[in-house]
């Protein structure tokens, strides 16, 4: 198992470019399941989550090429392949594998998806995706381990239905709202999540043809088509992964400039950077964050967008340990997301989380030591806190940063960062 060795303190300066997004990827790679023509995803990241995609894909029948430059070609081939079926082997690591029921039960009428199994931040049902699936007319069991869904008379479609979601879901909006482009007649979804990863999956699919109005609201209308074909799309950037370099800018005192990015995808973080008292400048595609003097605390609160996404508490709770005062960060999304703090407590933070809400005191002067990553976003910041720490640091298990940072090392030591990989068996 690979590992990162860290010298700090580091100032990170300098310019990186976002990559495409993980999250907008890989629903991108699910919706060429639903279409009868090769379909080209460009600005596609090279990271694991991506690769474990394409070969669930490869299983079900699609193939996938590179064509270089971060573009793949996806060509669909034969419909019975995988007999629909998208095995744990392949789920296990990935949750986003259960994308694939929208799209397998729409397009062949039935679907066997292995559930995703436990996660590291928390429990994470899926109840939601099987009951909009269910509105849309399909037969729905748990059984094994796996999801069955099917549509009722075969060789029909699903019928086009009114949902409303529980709780605004990414995943499970995204799924629904697959399963309905191909569904006979009007579906209306109420409650989606409005993250931007949902409006790049609603362009790529209009793309293809689908009939959508509203994504990126809370209300998402679809009207049904018998097929759909090919397409060209360009994956949004990555601001989770940005926001990480641009939180890794305040936090190490430096100067970083995000380019080819979405500035106002980032507007919850970047109104946040203001707060604390790093300087933030946008223009056009370009952001910029610098942190000359001390940093003051300012609380934050994980919740759906536009709100501050939970993607980036990690990472934020990091920079507070290096803001004067006391931060309150609170987690409303997960029920299990704090499993960095024990590891930042290792390099020297003074954090004490209560329900779902942790206190970070501040400033503290960190130093290096081994840290261990639970997850991906909990890796991003013990590699964040790293740089800011006096002398070495080991992040052990890098394996769960490599789902969803493409290059990150490369991208790091571009800023000026001391990080090396380090290959082969983790010490006892
Ligand atoms: N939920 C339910 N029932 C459902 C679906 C969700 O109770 O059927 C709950 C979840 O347990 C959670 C809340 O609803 O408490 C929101 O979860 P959501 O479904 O939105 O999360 P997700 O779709 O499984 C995606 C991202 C996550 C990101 C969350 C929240 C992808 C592939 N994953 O997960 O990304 O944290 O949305 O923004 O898009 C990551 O990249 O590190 C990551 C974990």
């Amino acid at each position: 198992m690979d590992r990162f060795r860290i010298q700090g303190p580091v100032r990170l300066a300098g310019r990186v470019r976002a990559s495409g997004a993980k999250n907008a990827a890989l629903p991108a790679l699910a919706a060429c399941l639903l279409a009868s023509e090769p379909v080209e995803l460009s600005r596609m990241p090279r990271v694991r989550d991506i690769r474990t995609m394409s070969r669930l894909l490869g299983h079900l029948g699609v193939a996938s090429e590179e064509l270089g430059d971060g573009t793949l070609r996806l060509t669909p081939g034969d419909p019975e392949a995988g007999a629909g079926e998208a095995p744990y082997e392949l789920v296990k690591t990935m949750r986003a594998g259960v994308l694939s029921l929208g799209p397998l039960l729409a397009r062949r009428g039935r679907a066997r998806v292995s559930l995703p199994g436990g996660c590291a931040i928390g429990v994470r049902p899926v109840d939601q995706h099987l009951a909009g699936l269910a509105a849309l007319g399909a037969e729905v069991r748990v059984e094994g381990g796996y999801v069955e869904a099917r549509v009722p008379e075969p060789g029909k479609r699903l019928r086009g239905g009114r949902f409303r979601f529980a709780m605004p879901t990414v995943t499970g909006t995204e799924n629904v709202l697959m399963a309905a482009v191909l569904a006979a007649g009007t579906s209306v979804l109420e409650n989606c999540a409005r993250e931007p990863e949902i409006g790049d999956l609603a362009r790529l699919l209009t793309a293809m043809g689908a009939r959508i109005e509203g994504a990126g609201t809370d209300t998402i209308t679809v009207h049904g088509v018998a097929e759909l074909g090919g397409a060209r799309h360009e994956i949004i950037p990555d601001r989770i992964e940005g926001g990480t370099y641009l939180i890794g800018a305040a936090l190490t005192g430096g100067d970083v400039t995000l380019e080819d990015a979405e500035p106002a995808d980032l507007a919850p973080l970047l109104e946040k950077l203001a707060e604390t008292g790093a300087a933030v400048e946008t223009e056009g595609t370009r952001v910029r964050v610098s942190a000359p003097g001390e940093l003051s605390s300012a609380d934050v609160e994980t919740a759906p967008h536009p709100r501050f996404p939970t993607d980036l508490q990690a990472q934020y709770l990091a920079l507070m340990t290096a803001a004067r005062g006391v931060a309150s960060v609170s987690e409303t999304v997960f029920e299990n997301r704090f499993q960095h703090v024990p590891e930042l407590a290792r390099l020297g933070a003074v954090i004490e989380v209560r329900g779902g809400t942790a206190k970070v005191h501040g400033p503290t002067a960190l130093s290096g030591a081994y840290v261990m990553a639970t997850d991906l976003r909990a890796s991003a910041c013990l590699v964040l806190a790293a740089l800011a720490a006096r002398g070495e640091t080991l992040v052990h298990r890098i394996y769960h940063l490599d789902r969803g940072y493409e290059r990150m090392e490369e991208k790091l030591q571009s800023l000026g960062a001391s990080v090396e990989r380090v290959a082969g068996p983790e010490p006892d």
